[in-house]
C-alpha cells in the first residue's frame, strides 16, 4: 500500500523553541488504521492539531501523498486531504443533522448520495435528521461528526478522544466502523483513544507517546498480546515496575 501521511522529524507545542511534542515519525499508508496513545499532557492532542494544519510544525515535516502541506495552514491541510474530528466534536449544536452534513457536502448535486453513504455507516443518525445536533446522544453526536468529516472524503481522517464521554458499548460499535471505512475507501485513520484493547483491536499499527515522544511503537495485535509492553511505555520502565505482573495499573488497558 503507498503511503499517504509522512510526518519527518516533526516538533510540535505552543511556544517557539518549547516543543511539548519532539521529533514526531509517522509513515502511515493507505487504508492503515492507527491508534495513538498515552497518558494524560503526552502530546496527542498536539500531534492531531498540528497536523490538521491548527498549530504551525515548530520543525520537521509533514507530507500527504508525497506532498508538503504548509504547516499552520488548517485551509491547506484540509485541501491536502486531512480532516479532524476534534476531541469537543465542534458541531454546529443548534442546527440539525441534516444541516450539519449538508455544511460538510461540497457539492449540492451529490449531496443525497453523499447523505446515503454517510447514513450507510450511521444508520441510526437516518431518524434523526431533523433533529438539532445538541439534542442527540453523545455517541450520535460522535457519529454525526465522524460522518461530518467523512462527507470531506479524506485521505486521512484524524480524530480526538474517539469515546470521550462515551459508554464501552458505543465505542465497540463505532470502531468497526472506522475499520470499514479504511478497508472500503483506503482513507487512513489516526485515531487518538483512551480504551487501549478496544483500540489495539481494530488498529494496524500503535503508538504510544509518552512525555511528547515515541515511547513505544508497532503492530497493535502484537501489542495487544502484550500489554506489559503498553503498561511500561505509559509509565516508563521504572513505574511500571512497581506494577505486579499481571496487574495492570488501573484504568490504563481497558
Ligand atoms: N493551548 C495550549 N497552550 C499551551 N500549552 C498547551 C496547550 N494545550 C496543551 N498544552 C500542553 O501541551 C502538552 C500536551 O498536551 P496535549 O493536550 O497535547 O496532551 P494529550 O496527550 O492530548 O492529553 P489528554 O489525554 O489529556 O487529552 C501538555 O503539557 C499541555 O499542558
Ligand atoms: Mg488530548
Amino acid at each position: 500500500m503507498t503511503s499517504i501521511l509522512n510526518c519527518s522529524e516533526v516538533d510540535a507545542g505552543y511556544t517557539r523553541g518549547r516543543p511539548c511534542v519532539r521529533d514526531f515519525n509517522l509513515d502511515v499508508r493507505e487504508g492503515e488504521v492507527l491508534t495513538l496513545l498515552g497518558p494524560n499532557g503526552a502530546g496527542k492532542t498536539t500531534v492531531l492539531l498540528t497536523l490538521a494544519g491548527f498549530l504551525p510544525t515548530l520543525g520537521g515535516t509533514v507530507e500527504i501523498a508525497g506532498k508538503a502541506v504548509r504547516t499552520g495552514d488548517g485551509c491547506a491541510a484540509a485541501n491536502a486531504g486531512l480532516a479532524l474530528v476534534p476531541d469537543d466534536r465542534s458541531l454546529f449544536t443548534s442546527l440539525t443533522v441534516e444541516e450539519n452534513l449538508r455544511l460538510a457536502v461540497n457539492s449540492r448535486k451529490a449531496w443525497s448520495a453523499e447523505r446515503d453513504s454517510i447514513l450507510g455507516h450511521f444508520p441510526s443518525l437516518r431518524e434523526r435528521l431533523k433533529v438539532q445536533a445538541g439534542a442527540l446522544s453523545g455517541g450520535e453526536q460522535q457519529m454525526l461528526a465522524i460522518g461530518r468529516a467523512l462527507a470531506q472524503h479524506p485521505k486521512v481522517l484524524l480524530i480526538d478522544e474517539l469515546s470521550m464521554g462515551l459508554a464501552p458499548a458505543i465505542v465497540e460499535r463505532l470502531l468497526p466502523v472506522l475499520r470499514t471505512v479504511a478497508d472500503d475507501t483506503g482513507t487512513a485513520v489516526v485515531f487518538v483513544e483512551q480504551h487501549v484493547q478496544l483500540a489495539l483491536a481494530v488498529a494496524d499499527t500503535a503508538i504510544v507517546l509518552r512525555h511528547g515522544s515515541i515511547a513505544l511503537r508497532g503492530a497493535a495485535a502484537e501489542l495487544a498480546e502484550n500489554p506489559r509492553l503498553v503498561e511500561e511505555a505509559y509509565l516508563g520502565a521504572h513505574d511500571a515496575a512497581a506494577v505486579p505482573d499481571g496487574a495492570p495499573a488501573q484504568g490504563l488497558i481497558a
